[in-house]
């Protein structure tokens, strides 16, 4: 189940993981970056110049695993929105054998009307709103790409948006991560930065038949701290 993986974001701290964690599997990976000083096989370039060098080599993965994610207070732009409207357009011109499986991270500022209610989060997504108006409007322009295509019907690209609310690096066991929804099935509003990543290696490993997410956006969290 060898795969060959793009990895958005892997200098980042989830993304670093991901990037080790899946050389450690056998997979061959591409990471990009903004800064590269930490990677060895890197895209390094603004974001702005993503599209020109991945538009050539898209077709050579099975997988795109996306970590980035506004990591300012100052954070302005919706380049990151953007990035992904360019890729499921850019997925949709090759041919359907071709297309990679687009996983991506963002927050739980993104609600999903499965959801159930929890206090916390509420007050989270309203801190987070009143702290980091920049970060909330790429995560809503992240949501408004890909509501666009839940409320297109089209199924011809397999794409998951995983929701997070905590991230911690608490050194647990890699295997904990779980999907669902938020107040459901015993989730928790955490999640380790390692769990996070196996969760998310282990989702582009699947052969497409067993792809439960695809075309969802599932919340996700990992083992609680005791
Ligand atoms: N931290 C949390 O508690 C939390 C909570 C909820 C959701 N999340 C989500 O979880 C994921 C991972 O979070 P993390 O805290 O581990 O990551 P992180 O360390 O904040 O890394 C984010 C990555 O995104 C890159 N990035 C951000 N804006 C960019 C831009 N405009 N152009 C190019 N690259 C850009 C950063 O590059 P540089 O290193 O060059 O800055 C970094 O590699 C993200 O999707 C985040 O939104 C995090």
């Amino acid at each position: 189940m060898h795969r060959n993986l793009l990895i958005l974001g892997g200098s980042g701290k989830t993304g670093i993981k991901v990037v080790q964690q899946s050389l450690g599997r056998g997979h061959t990976v591409t990471a990009y970056a903004r800064n590269a000083t930490r990677l060895k096989e890197v895209i390094e370039c603004e974001i702005s110049a993503l599209r020109e060098r991945l538009s050539p080599i898209l077709s050579q993965f099975e997988a795109i695993i996306s970590v980035l994610g506004p990591n300012s207070l100052s954070y302005t732009g919706t380049e990151i929105a953007q990035l992904y409207e360019w890729m499921l357009a850019e997925l949709r011109q090759l041919h359907i054998q071709q297309r990679p499986y687009l996983l991506l991270t963002s927050t739980q500022s993104i609600v999903n009307p499965e959801d159930g209610f929890d206090l916390f989060t509420k007050l989270h997504i309203f801190f987070i709103m009143t702290i980091a108006p920049g970060a909330r409007r790429e995560t809503m322009a992240i949501k408004d790409v890909f509501m666009r295509e839940i409320k297109s019907q089209k199924t011809d690209v397999e794409w998951t948006v995983c929701r997070l609310n905590l991230l911690k690096d608490s050194g647990l066991p890699l295997e904990g991560g779980k999907a669902g929804y938020v107040g459901k099935n015993g989730w928790i509003s955490t999640i380790d930065r390692a769990q996070l990543a196996f969760w998310l290696i282990r989702e582009a490993e699947k052969e497409p038949t067993e792809r439960k997410w695809v075309g969802k956006m599932p919340a996700l969290w990992g083992d609680s701290v005791v």
